[in-house]
């Protein structure tokens, strides 16, 4: 992830392909419940940080970082499209109970499909970050930009030319877990980590 851009304008063709890979993401029951909100002029970018910050005029290195992000793309799902889709001949879920699903796949694929978009921007050399909407702010970031009310804004995906190394997060000051601490093979709490090569 990168939280430090460059003010260079990205390619609206890597925006468009990014989009169109977005939509190639699985979705449970080709539902595809998803939407995409991109923001790629200075003046849109500039409502999205004004309606999440309270200190767009004054900002820290993080936000002042962020706020150089040429676009941003806030994918959106919709559950009601999944529960419609299952209530369809094939899937049967007539009642459209929310209670048969074992996980929300409306937002699960929305993200997978933002993984897409951040995947593109990567491929491309350039930088992006997945943030989250301030959750006292999601209903402003709804006014603002005239989401469908049937739609929630998954997150936020930052995409622009990183800059200063991009403010690496996290990663830098905590270890990558290894894989044999979360792989759990046969049981939980079983010989985890890579498959044991055939003897010979
Ligand atoms: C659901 C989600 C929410 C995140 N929210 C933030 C955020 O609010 N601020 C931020 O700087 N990074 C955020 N990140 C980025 C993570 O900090 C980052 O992915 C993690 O530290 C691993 O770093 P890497 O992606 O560079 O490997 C978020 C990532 C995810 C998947």
């Amino acid at each position: 992830m990168v939280r430090s851009y460059a003010s260079d304008p990205v390619d609206p063709g890597l925006v468009d392909r990014a989009l169109s890979n977005a939509t190639r993401a699985p979705s449970a029951g080709f539902s595809q419940g998803w939407a995409f909100l991109v923001l790629d002029t200075p003046a849109d970018v500039r409502r999205y940080w004004e309606v999440t910050a309270d200190d767009v005029d004054d900002p820290d290195e993080w936000l002042s970082g962020m706020m150089r992000a040429p676009v941003v793309i806030i994918p959106c799902s919709s559950k009601a499209a999944y529960l419609r889709r299952y209530a369809e001949a094939d899937k049967g879920w007539t009642d459209q109970d929310e209670a048969r699903w074992p996980m929300p796949f409306w937002h699960m694929d929305a993200a997978m499909a933002a993984l897409l978009i951040l995947q593109t921007a990567t491929d491309a050399g350039l930088g992006s970050c997945f943030i989250g909407v301030p959750t006292p702010r999601v209903d402003a970031v709804r006014a603002e930009f005239g989401i469908d009310p049937e739609y929630d804004p998954v997150g936020v995906v930052t995409i622009g030319h990183p800059a200063d190394g991009g403010a690496a997060g996290s990663p830098t000051r905590r270890p990558r877990k290894p894989v044999t601490d979360v792989v759990h093979r046969g049981r939980w709490g079983g010989r985890g980590g890579h498959q044991a090569s055939p003897s010979a």
